[in-house]
């Protein structure tokens, strides 16, 4: 199994970045934490992160060929951006919309996603830990399916 991990805009500025809001861990840390839990599933993965809308909509694009399901924190593009949106209803990639901060509790403008209607489920809230949980979430998704 492949699970692709997609990391959005300003995500590779993780652990100086507001760490009130996201945290002390660096985007190395939160990959090795889903590494482990990857390495214990027997599961392959792909991670990726981008600052450029147009490589995450080819990112998305690329989906069918490089992984059976995906984990996928869009960061800011979370809230606004159709042309994320429109890869992922094209693709049909089963994946899990993930967040660091709750962002149900923060300005009215991020409390909206354009994309987890589209998902399987959202985790948002837990720092590095809702990467673990939306992964394990996404597996037991896909080895049911398999069955
Ligand atoms: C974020 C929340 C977004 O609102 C923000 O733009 C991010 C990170 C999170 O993981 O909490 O860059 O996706």
């Amino acid at each position: 199994m492949r699970v692709a991990v997609l990391n959005g805009p300003n995500l590779n500025l993780l652990g100086s970045r507001e760490p009130e809001l996201y945290g002390t861990s660096r985007l190395e840390d939160v990959r090795a934490a889903v590494e482990a839990r990857a390495a214990d599933a027997g599961v392959t993965l792909l991670w990726q992160q981008t600052n450029h809308e147009g490589e995450f909509v080819e990112q998305i694009q690329r989906l069918p060929e490089t992984a059976d399901g995906a984990l996928i924190n869009a960061a800011a593009l979370t809230h606004t951006s159709l042309a994320v949106r429109d890869a992922l209803l094209a693709v049909r990639v089963p994946f899990v919309e993930v967040h660091l901060s709750n962002i149900y509790a923060r300005e009215p403008e991020r409390r909206h996603s354009v994309l987890a209607d589209l998902a399987l489920g959202v985790v948002a809230g837990f720092g590095l830990h809702s990467y673990v949980l939306g992964f394990d979430a996404l597996v037991t998704h896909l080895q049911a399916r398999a069955v």
